[in-house]
Formats: structure tokens, sequence, C-alpha cells
């Protein structure tokens, strides 16, 4: 059994397992190289021989127990027809989007769209290198997709009035992400996803109504996963309640962010518990890195933590910082 479903399953908090979000990506120099000569961010998500490279690459560097596949969020969008670019220093910017053209996708063209990505895990069972650990895929929350189809940007500075005025297409919106979201679920774990990740990082600008934005369409995604027997870990990102969203949806774990006070959270929860540490600790130095990491080490002595961040490792991270992390990590007693 791989040490997080150990974790999982039996409890047993004696090794602490640890991956990190964003763990493929810019803050690697190889990462670097294969992205400056692929200018376009979709086309290499959709090229499963280098998505496979980029999987791989901190596995090989620093051992973590999980592999998360090389892929995005905003590739779901992109399945459903929607135009997708990844533009410097502006981040994602989408399409229109045209509700009569969705509504009328079907299943087969989405997955055939996607099948890159089901490819890149098909290949990543293949070969051996994943022994022992787990191979995570992932899906955009409902909400946070919500959030980039109609806002077409990364909603930086909040959502405005405007993003609200058309509740009939936000009310189909969530009616086509739920199917399509728990088919690319589907696909990924028919592909071998041992374990699926649910991003909702954009859960922090819901301010009413999270039974219909949160609590709802998450729960039908977990109890979904659940049912096709893959664990799912949740990320619901800047909400005030983590106790509350737990007894609620239920997940096999939940990563916290940097906001959460671990301290306060331990004796209100009781599903395992992912992440925490603020990746701008990464940024600072060796001695404040071991005391914060051991801050979270202690507080989960014994609840079952697997170690992760509070959000995505940064770009700037020095790679000296992330193998000292994990030394601090795997010699914790
Ligand atoms: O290593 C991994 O975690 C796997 C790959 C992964 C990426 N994106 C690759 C990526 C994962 C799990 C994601 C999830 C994702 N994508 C989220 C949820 C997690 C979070 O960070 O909140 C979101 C909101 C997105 C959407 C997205 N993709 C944004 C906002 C951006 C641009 C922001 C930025 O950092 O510039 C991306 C681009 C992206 N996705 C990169 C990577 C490695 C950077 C691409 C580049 O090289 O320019």
């Amino acid at each position: 059994m791989t040490p997080i479903k150990e974790c999982l399953i039996n409890k047993k908090t004696n090794i602490t397992p640890i991956w990190l979000m964003r763990q493929a990506g810019r803050y690697l120099p190889e990462f670097r190289e294969i992205r400056k000569v692929n200018t376009n961010f979709i086309d290499l998500c959709l090229n499963p021989i280098l998505s496979e490279e980029i999987t791989l690459q901190p596995i090989n560097r620093f051992g973590f127990d999980a592999a998360i596949i090389f892929s995005d969020i905003l590739m779901l969008p992109y399945g459903l027809g929607q135009n997708v670019e990844f533009k410097k220093n502006l981040g994602p910017n989408l399409g229109k989007i045209n509700l009569d053209n969705l509504l009328i996708i079907d299943e087969n063209e989405f997955t055939k769209k996607l099948s890159p990505i089901y490819e890149l895990l098909k290949n990543l069972n293949r070969n051996n290198k994943l022994k022992n650990k787990d191979l995570i895929g992932f899906v955009g929350a409902p909400w946070t997709l919500l959030v980039y189809m109609i806002n077409r940007l990364s909603p930086k500075n909040g959502l405005s009035e405007e993003f609200f005025k058309d509740l009939k297409l936000i009310e189909n919106l969530l009616m086509i992400l739920d199917k399509f979201i728990k088919i690319h679920i589907k696909n990924q774990i028919n592909s071998g996803a041992t374990m699926i990740q649910i991003f909702d990082s954009w859960a922090g600008l819901i301010k009413n109504n999270y039974d219909e934005y949160l609590y709802n369409p998450t729960s039908s995604l977990v109890e979904y996963t659940k049912s096709l027997g893959v664990p799912v870990i949740c990320f619901p990102r800047g909400i005030s309640d983590y106790t509350k969203f737990c007894e609620i949806v239920k997940p096999s774990m939940v990563n916290i962010d940097y906001n959460v006070n671990p301290k306060t959270l331990i004796d209100k929860i009781d599903v395992p518990v992912q992440g925490g540490l603020d990746p701008k600790v990464l940024l600072t130095d060796k001695d404040n890195l071991k005391s914060e990491v051991t801050k979270y080490l202690e507080v989960f002595r014994d609840h079952p933590y697997v170690f992760n961040l509070g959000h995505g490792i940064l770009p700037e991270t020095q790679i000296q910082m992330v193998e000292d992390l994990v030394k601090i990590v795997r010699n914790y007693k």
C-alpha cells in the first residue's frame, strides 16, 4: 500500500508522506527548459511525452510520495470548446462562452479532446517509476471553473455584481460542469489515477449561497469519486469553516490553506488533513523553514497527516529549500 493510502485507511501516522501542490512547475530549471521551447501551454498539456517527463521531474529530484499529473484545471473548459490561453504576466485568458454550444457537447467528443491526458496517465502506469507512490489526477471544483468560465480572467480583485447578473447561465453551467467534471474524473480513474484532488482555489470568494456554490456541487463529486472506489482530497481554499465543510462534504482528506490555524482546527476535525504551510516560508531560510514545518508536524503528530503546502509552490522557490523541506519531514520523529 502507498504511504498516503496507509495514512488514509489505517490512520497510521508514524511516517508523514509528502508531496507539493504545483510540484511540477516553474521553480524547476528542467521544467523551464521545456517550457522555453514550448510556448503554448495548452499544447504542452496535450503532449503526453513531455507531460510525462514533467510529471516525473519532481519525483526524480525529490522522491515525493505522490505524482500529480502535469495538466491544468482549465483543460476542462478547453474540452468543452471554450478558448483557453495562458498569457505571460496575465495568467489564463478564456474566450466567450456560448451556452447553446455547451448544451450539445457529448461525452465522446469531450473525452476525445482530452484523450492525451488519459494517455499520459496510462503511460505513467506502464512504467515502474511510480512504485509505491500515488498517481494523483485532479479537477477544478464547479465553483472555481464557473469563476474562470464567466470571468474569463483570474478574479484577483474579486468578483463584481456583473458576475451574478445571469443566474440562469450560472445554473446551467453548474449542471454542465457537474456532468463533465464527473466524466473527467471517471476517465482519469479508468486510465490509472489512484486518487483525485478537487481544487476549489476561489472558494474564498463565495459570500453566501454556500449550499448552491460550495457544499452541494462538491458533495456530488466527492460521492461520485468515492463510488468508484478512489479517495478524494478537497482543497476549498480560503473558506472560513473547514470543520463544517468536512462534516457536510465528507472528503477522504482535506487540504487546508495557510490561513487556517492548525492548533484550533485539530480538535474539531476528524478527517485526515493535508497541507497548510505557507509557500512563502520556502522563500525564507532553513532555520525558519524548520521551525514552521515542525509546527505542523507536531500539531498533527497523532492525526493522519500528509505534508503539503497551503497553496501551490511559488516559481521563485530555490531547489535547496525543497530539498531541506523533504529532509525535515523525513527525519521528523
Ligand atoms: O504540479 C502540479 O500541481 C500539477 C499541475 C497543475 C498545474 N495547474 C500546472 C500549471 C495543477 C494541479 C494546476 C491547477 C490549477 N490551475 C489551479 C488550482 C490550484 C491553484 O493554484 O489554485 C488553478 C487555479 C489553475 C489555473 C491556472 N493555470 C492559473 C491561474 C495559471 C497561471 C498562474 C501562474 O502561476 O502563472 C495556470 C498556469 C499553470 N498551470 C502553470 C503550471 C505549471 C504555469 C504555466 C507556465 O509555465 O507559465
